[in-house]
């Protein structure tokens, strides 16, 4: 199995980019300040997948989710739907801007992979 590394500095704050892990899209956004502090203080009993951004983000700066909607696999759409996230168009599921599931018919959160930082500005996917 394939781990990739992706350097987060080639992102500029408010931006997505996606990046392609084992066949699969992995989204990483550079949250902004007001996204950081917006995806901190939704509380856990408006979620129907209940984690905290804490719980999702190694670093609240940078969100990285496989990018599958957990329906039935389609793609979502980046910065679009009703929580500015990720928004899939096949069956209408609004993802917020941690990944979390806010509305449609998506059971769970896009899934966070595992991942992590080797440098400050540099991470190491699976
Ligand atoms: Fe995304 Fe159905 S596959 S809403």
């Amino acid at each position: 199995l394939s781990s990739l590394e992706v350097d987060l500095s080639a992102i500029d704050e408010g931006q997505t980019m996606t990046v392609k892990w084992r066949g699969k899209p992995v989204f990483i956004r550079h949250r902004t300040d007001a996204e950081v502090a917006q995806s901190a203080e939704v509380a856990l009993d408006e979620l129907r997948d209940k984690q905290t951004d804490a719980e999702r983000a190694l670093n609240p700066k940078y969100l990285v989710v496989v990018g599958i909607c957990t329906h039935l696999g389609c793609v979502p759409i980046s910065g679009a739907g009703n929580y500015q996230g990720w928004f899939c168009p096949c069956h209408g599921s609004h993802y917020d801007i941690s990944g979390r599931i806010r509305e449609g018919p998506a059971p769970y959160n896009l899934e966070v992979p595992e991942y992590r930082f080797v440098e400050d500005k540099k991470i190491v996917i699976g």
